[in-house]
């Protein structure tokens, strides 16, 4: 679909539905807010809605929806449908926020259906022109239509009404051709969301008349059949949501297995669609990674481990059980058995973050190394460092953050705290148990420990005498 130009007449504009009550979600989040991947129900539909570059993108909402914590990408607006009478009445409400000066099509997507994708919506809408249709409906094939609005044909195949579950007749529930939500609307068939009657067992306006309506008044109108059923499962449910999951799921993982990348068991294997990992990497099982992470080429991804938002470099492998958020993993660096790699941590070439380690906003040189139980919180580490076991970074005063750096190829003794603001110089030591409190210059030993006494034979002295008081008799 060509973007409208300025100037020009405009062309397509697409209306999201989302103002529905959820009920069936039975929950307090409205149902197009529910994650998909870490991601809202809302942000699928407008996605692929944004894909097709339409001129104006109209998202109906209700009265309770948090427009202010759900900001639109730009482009986009909300309309509010003030009380819930229905999918017709919803989209009166976006053709109003439309405005009277619009002539082009309107394509009405559900918001509740996050899977369809832009390249169903092309093909559906060259259909709706080539046809020259006023009003076109996409519809597919359901293997359990159950809940979906069925598609009434004539002896000729042309559509004459969509019917509803609960209005359905039994031989009518048979039929497996069922509506999407997806509608391509032109001018000309915007008065018939006028004419549209209350349905009386449900009292609200359903769009899906339309068809009916249409075909009454000889509109040129088509319904076709296009597209994969899991394109268009309508999220109605908790169960639906899982669906839509597993759905896909499932297609993230044949992606990556055709590209290259090994994963022992699929079947507990959790990558958003979004996520991007390169060939030659080794995924185990009951692994999730969210978010915008990029795994490079022959990574490996131990058991357990969750990966948001963060970049794995070539070669690096992650050990099981491991948290890493928002962080940057430098090429061949090795990270876990149970790390947690916290926001802003970034590590260096090689280097090393081992078991029961902890990182936040902090910078681990090429082959610098944190093997065992640390804390290292605002901390630039530089080259070849070593950090011993129990090395704690006292980054916080109780008010402030503090900076600690610790200079190329310097040892740190184990259990030793730097309280922040401290500079580590290149090349010094710090002495196992230090409590480094001024900066330690290049090159020298620092040690702050007590000096170690050996008091002999004090253990027999201390011996404690068994005590001469006698238990008393019961
Ligand atoms: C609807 C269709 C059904 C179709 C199915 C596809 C109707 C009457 N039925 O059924 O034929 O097979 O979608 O998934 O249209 N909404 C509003 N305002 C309202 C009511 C609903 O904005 O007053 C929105 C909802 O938030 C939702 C969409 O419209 O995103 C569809 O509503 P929903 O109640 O989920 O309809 P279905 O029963 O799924
Ligand atoms: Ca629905």
């Amino acid at each position: 679909m060509a973007p409208a130009k300025a100037g020009k007449e405009i062309k397509l504009a697409c209306i999201i539905l989302a103002a529905g009550h959820g009920t069936r979600m039975k929950s307090l989040l409205a149902k197009v807010l529910h994650p998909i991947y870490g991601r809202p129900m809302l942000d699928y539909a407008l996605e692929t809605a944004l894909a097709l570059k339409p001129a104006r993108t109209i998202v109906v909402v209700n009265r309770q929806f948090d427009t202010e914590n759900f900001p639109l990408p730009k482009g986009a607006r909300y309309a509010i449908q003030k009380e819930q009478k229905g999918t017709a009445n919803a989209v009166s409400a976006g053709v109003s926020a439309l405005g009277k000066s619009f002539k082009g099509t309107t394509l009405v997507l559900n918001g509740d259906t996050p899977l369809v994708t832009p390249g169903t919506l092309k093909r559906f809408l060259r259909l709706h022109k080539k046809n020259r249709n006023k009003l076109s409906v996409l519809s597919f094939t359901a293997y359990d239509p159950t809940g979906y609005g069925r598609i009434l044909r004539d002896e000729d195949g042309r559509a004459i009404a969509i019917v509803e579950e609960k209005d359905a007749t039994g031989d009518e529930q048979d039929i497996c051709e069922v509506n999407s939500g997806v509608y391509a609307l032109e001018h000309a068939a915007l008065p018939l969301l006028k004419s549209i009657k209350k349905n009386r067992k449900k009292g609200e306006y359903y769009l899906t008349d339309i068809v009916e309506l249409a075909s009454e008044k000889k509109l040129q109108a088509g319904v076709f059949c296009q597209g994969d059923e899991d394109e268009f499962l309508g999220i109605n449910s908790r169960l639906d949501l899982a669906r839509a999951h597993e759905a896909l799921r499932l297609l993230k993982i044949k992606e990556l297995l055709e590209k290259g990348v090994t994963l022992i068991d699929p079947a507990s294997t959790y990558i958003a669609p979004e996520v991007k990992v390169a060939k030659d990497t080794c995924i185990y099982p009951n692994v999730f990674l969210h978010g915008r992470t990029k795994i490079g080429k022959g990574c490996t991804i131990y058991p357990n481990v969750r990966i948001i938002d963060s970049t794995i470099r070539d070669g690096a492998v992650i050990k099981d059980s491991c948290l890493i958020e928002e962080a940057i993993v430098g090429k061949d660096a090795f990270v876990g058995p149970m790390a947690h790699l916290r926001p802003l941590t970034r590590l260096g070439k090689g280097a090393k973050v081992g078991n029961f380690v902890e990182t936040k906003r902090s910078t681990i040189g090429e082959g610098s190394k944190a093997m065992h139980l640390s804390y290292i919180g605002d901390t630039t580490v530089g080259k070849h460092a070593n950090i011993g076991a129990g090395t704690v970074t006292c980054n916080y005063d109780g008010k402030a953050k503090h900076h600690t750096v610790i200079g190329d190829g310097v040892f740190i003794g184990s259990g030793s705290q730097l309280v922040a603001p401290v500079n580590i110089g290149k090349g010094s030591y710090v002495g196992a148990g230090s409590t480094i409190t001024r900066d330690v210059s290049a090159g020298s030993l620092s040690i702050t420990r007590a000096e170690q006494k050996t008091l002999k034979g004090w253990a027999a002295k201390k011996t404690v005498k068994p005590s001469k008081k006698k238990k008393k008799k019961k």
